[in-house]
C-alpha cells in the first residue's frame, strides 16, 4: 500500500500537513488541533541529535512526546554527526514514529554556525552521509528532508536535484534561501521548478511545498498552480488555529467566542497534564492570541490573561461572566 505519505495522497489527493515549528508545535498545541481541526501529517518540533545522545538527553526529549491521536507524527531530527541520527534513531525506534525528517532548512544563526540545518546545503558530502546513516537505522520507516531552495542563492538544481538521487519518500521545500528571512516572499516558481526536476528524473519522492500559505483554499490553490503534492502550513495556524477543521466556516475562522474561550480552556488543561512539571505558564502565553481574537472584547480579554501569573488565574479569568 506504500508509505503513510503516498497513503494520504492516494486517500485524499492532497497532503495538508503542519509544518514543525519549535516552540509551537508541541503536543499540547498538536492535541489542541486534534480536537479542532487536524492536518493530515503532524511534524514534531525539531530534536537535535547531538544533545539527544549526551548527557544533556533530558531537555532536549520532551519535543518527542506525543499521544497515539497525533499520529501520523513525524519525527524532525537535526544535527550534523551520522553516527548521533544513527544512535537517536535507534532508540527512537520504539515510538514508532510515522516517518523521520531531517532538518536540512532551518537557518537561525546558532544552528548554522555550528554547521547544522540549511548550512548542510553547503556539505553535499556531509548531507549525503547523514540520509544514509538515518535510512539504515530507519529500518523502513519513511524518511524526508526539509530543506531550502539554496544557500545564498538559488540552487534548486543543484541542492534539491542532489537530494532527489538519494530515494527519499518525501521532500519538503520551503521557497526561500537559508540568508532570507520572511520578509522575502517565498519562491514558488522555484517550488514548481523543484517538481519538473523530479519528474523529468522519473524520482517517485513526494513534494510538499511550503511558505506563505494562508487558508487551506490558498494551498489547494497552489497545489495545482505549482504541482506539488500538498503542502506544509507553519505561521497561519496562529491566525486560525481552525485552520484545518473539515468545517468551511471554522477554516475561514468563523469562530464563536464561546467556542474560543473554550478552546483556550482547554489548551491550559492539556498543558497541565503532559508538561505542567516541564514548563511554565507564561510560556503558554504566545497561544492567547490565536484564541482570543476576532471578537469585540477580544484585547481587554487577552490584556487580562497576559497579565496573569498562573493557569488557576487564567482559568478564573476564563470563566467570568463580565468580559
Ligand atoms: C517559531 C518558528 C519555529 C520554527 N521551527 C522549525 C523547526 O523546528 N523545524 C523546521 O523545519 N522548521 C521550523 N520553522 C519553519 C517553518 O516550519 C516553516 O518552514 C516556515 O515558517 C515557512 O512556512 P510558513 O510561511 O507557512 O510559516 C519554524 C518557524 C517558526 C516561525
Amino acid at each position: 500500500m506504500g508509505n503513510i505519505y503516498q497513503k494520504i495522497l492516494s486517500k485524499k489527493g492532497f497532503i495538508l500537513g503542519l509544518s514543525p515549528m519549535e516552540g509551537i508545535t508541541d503536543t499540547v498545541f498538536r492535541q489542541v488541533l486534534c480536537k479542532i481541526g487536524k492536518p493530515d501529517v503532524f511534524f514534531t518540533e525539531f530534536l537535535n541529535v547531538e544533545g539527544f545522545c549526551s548527557e544533556g538527553k533530558e531537555n532536549v526529549s520532551h519535543r518527542l512526546l506525543f499521544r497515539d491521536v497525533e499520529r501520523p507524527i513525524v519525527f524532525q531530527l537535526w544535527g550534523n554527526v551520522p553516527e548521533f541520527y544513527a544512535k537517536t534513531i535507534k532508540e527512537i525506534r520504539e515510538l514508532k514514529p510515522d516517518g523521520i525528517d531531517i532538518n536540512m532548512g532551518c537557518s537561525v544563526r546558532d544552528v548554522l554556525s555550528s554547521g547544522r540545518g540549511s548550512a548542510l546545503i553547503n556539505d553535499k558530502i556531509l548531507s549525503n552521509e547523514i540520509i544514509q546513516a538515518v535510512k539504515e537505522s530507519s529500518k523502513g520507516i519513511p524518511v524526508s528532508v526539509k530543506t531550502r531552495i539554496g544557500f545564498d542563492k538559488i540552487q534548486t538544481e543543484d541542492w534539491i536535484g542532489f537530494l532527489l538521487e538519494k530515494d527519499l519518500d518525501l521532500l519538503t521545500v520551503h521557497g526561500r534561501l537559508s540568508k532570507e528571512n520572511y520578509s522575502t516572499p517565498c519562491r514558488w516558481d522555484e517550488i514548481k521548478r523543484a517538481v519538473s526536476l523530479r519528474d523529468s528524473m522519473n524520482s517517485k519522492t513526494l513534494i510538499l511545498g511550503n511558505g506563505d500559505i494562508r487558508n487551506i483554499k490558498q494551498a489547494k490553490e497552489y497545489g495545482k498552480n505549482f504541482g506539488v503534492d500538498g503542502v506544509l502550513i507553519g505561521r497561519a495556524i496562529l491566525s486560525n488555529p481552525w485552520l484545518f477543521s473539515d468545517d468551511s466556516k471554522r477554516r475561514m475562522g468563523m469562530i464563536t467566542k464561546k467556542e474560543r474561550l473554550e478552546t483556550l480552556s482547554e489548551h491550559l488543561r492539556i498543558f497541565i497534564k503532559e508538561k505542567g512539571k516541564l514548563d511554565i505558564f507564561n510560556s503558554q502565553k504566545k497561544y492567547i492570541k490565536a484564541y482570543i481574537s476576532n471578537f469585540d472584547t477580544a484585547s481587554d480579554l487577552r490584556e487580562l490573561l497576559m497579565n496573569s501569573n498562573s493557569v488557576e488565574e487564567a482559568f478564573s479569568i476564563l470563566s467570568r461572566r463580565d468580559i
